[in-house]
């Protein structure tokens, strides 16, 4: 039986990472108006403390606390005897993300390890802590990771993204496949192009307007959208989805030329430039 989404997730206890901004703080904040008691985690503990704060101000039950999730002694620490999760531990997203773009014929290699080891490793350690502590609780749970539209989509200019991205949810398939004897869920939302702070730069200079005008619904994501898919999935009305990777893009995916392009009759050249510069908007 379906509860009301209001107190869909009452006396659940959740994890968020990457909690201090963004698609992560505005998750943290719709699980607590679902009924939950939720730990923010983020490599900047201030940000992490002041949404949990807000939420605390605003009649939730919410902690910050500082993890580097790159770091695995961090991460256990996330579960260790003192936190708040330490008898109680319902729901995991592991959201924490980081991404840089340029050509893939110039990525300097500590771009492409910064970017598996937060995005892929990181967040291996966090879903492999937050399982053990799962099975070793014995209530089963859902884990639910912020992979990337760029998982299924390729765009030009982000190739250790794209790569990092669709090996998560790759892994989310297989966590799911394994742990569900412990009716532990795995599943991923594929955000499309949501307004953050990760894409101020992208969206500066028409970039909105052109990404607005690709995408099927009309506009971009808001955190708030993909926040409301992973309150879905991390709650009992998904109680038989696991393994599965949803898109929450407006339907962008759909129908994506990319945010990068270039004129491919020109050989050997590095013309790649946003395709907003190519563009020009009409009327809405
Ligand atoms: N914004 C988009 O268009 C978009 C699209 C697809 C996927 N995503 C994914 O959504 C997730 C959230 O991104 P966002 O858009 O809210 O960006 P954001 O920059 O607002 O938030 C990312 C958060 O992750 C934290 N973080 C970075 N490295 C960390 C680390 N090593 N340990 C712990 N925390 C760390 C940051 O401090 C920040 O609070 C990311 O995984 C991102 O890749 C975003």
């Amino acid at each position: 039986m379906n509860s009301s989404p209001a107190a869909r997730l009452a006396g659940r206890v959740a994890l968020v990472t990457g909690a201090a901004s963004g698609i992560g703080a505005a998750t943290a904040r719709r699980l607590s108006a679902e009924g939950a008691s939720v730990v923010l985690a983020d490599i900047d503990a201030d940000g992490a403390k002041k949404v949990a704060e807000e939420i605390t101000a605003a009649g939730g039950e919410a902690t910050g606390t500082a993890c580097d999730q790159t770091d695995p002694d961090q991460v256990e620490d996330l579960f260790s005897p003192a936190s708040p999760l330490r008898d109680r531990l319902d729901i995991c997203v592991a959201n924490a993300g980081w991404g840089r773009f340029g050509p893939f014929l110039e990525i300097p290699l500590p771009v492409w390890r910064k970017t598996f080891d937060v995005n892929v490793t990181g967040t291996f350690s966090v879903c492999q802590a937050a399982a053990r502590h799962m099975v070793s609780l014995g209530r089963g749970g859902s884990i639910v990771v912020t992979s990337s539209c760029g998982a299924v989509n390729p765009v030009a200019l982000f190739a250790a993204y794209c790569s990092a991205k669709a090996a998560l949810s790759m892994m989310v398939t297989v966590m799911a496949y394994e742990l569900g004897q412990y009716d532990i869920r795995a599943n991923a939302v594929l955000p499309g192009v949501t307004e953050t702070a990760m894409t101020n730069a992208m969206l500066a200079d028409g970039g909105k307007a052109y990404t607005e005008a690709e995408s099927p619904l009309g506009r971009n994501g808001r955190p708030e959208d993909i926040a409301a898919a992973v309150a879905f999935l991390a709650g009992d009305d998904a109680a038989f989805v696991t393994g599965a990777n949803l898109l929450v893009d407006g339907g962008a995916t759909a129908f994506s030329p990319g945010w990068f392009g270039t004129d491919f009759r020109r050989r050997h050249e590095t013309a790649w430039m946003p395709r907003h510069a190519q563009w020009s908007p009409g009327p809405a």
